[in-house]
């Protein structure tokens, strides 16, 4: 059997009552085929408030579990898509968190994100392109779903083609990306 791609799809909302699953599970039935995805709940990992005792950029030993486990599930990775709120005209600093924990794990790393909010989360879909190009990722793209025209805040769905159509692209794009670097 050829090898899936493994595809992570990060969820940072932390809130017992977040849409962020449930645009989560949209990411994962709609972004189509060919990917083994691993779903990263960012609430259920847990992590505490940074504590390393020095940079993820040094690349020295992690000195904690939480820190190793968490930096060897992003290892794994062969694409990420972030799924994102916006909180305050940012992204949540669940998500903050989780990545200052990582450095080699995102570098090159195929990505894109998926913010929603009431203008779209471009707010959290721009900081959150800015963190991971500072971390050296690789943004292919993102889809901004709006409240009122894509979803409610209940988390009801109603996606309209265009961001549909949005989706499907960033996986296409992160495919080709993953083939690309396989290739290299
Ligand atoms: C602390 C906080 C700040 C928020 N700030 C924004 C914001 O700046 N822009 C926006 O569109 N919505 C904002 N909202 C509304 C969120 O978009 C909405 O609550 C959404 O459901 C949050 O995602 P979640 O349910 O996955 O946590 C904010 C919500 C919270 C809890």
């Amino acid at each position: 059997m050829q090898h899936m791609a493994k595809l992570g799809v990060i969820v940072p909302s932390n809130r017992p009552n977040r849409v962020g699953s449930t645009v989560a599970s949209w990411v994962v039935d709609t972004i189509g085929e060919g990917w083994d995805v691993d779903l990263i709940d960012l609430r259920e990992i847990a992590l505490p408030a940074f504590d390393e005792p020095s940079s993820p950029k040094q690349g020295l030993p992690r000195t904690t579990s939480h820190a190793q486990a968490w930096a060897d599930r992003v290892q794994a990775l062969d694409a990420l898509v972030v799924v994102t709120p916006e909180y305050n005209g940012s992204y949540p600093c669940s998500l903050k968190n989780a990545i200052d924990y990582l450095y080699a794990e995102l570098q090159d790393l195929p990505s894109g994100v998926v913010g929603y909010g009431w203008g779209g989360g471009q707010g959290a879909i721009d900081a959150t392109e800015a963190v991971l190009t500072r971390l050296k990722a690789r943004v292919e793209s993102e889809v901004a779903l709006f409240f009122r025209q894509d979803l409610d805040v209940e988390g009801n769905l109603f996606v309209t083609d265009e961001k549909v159509a949005a989706l499907r692209d960033l996986g296409t794009r992160l495919q080709n990306a993953v083939a690309e670097a396989k290739a290299a």
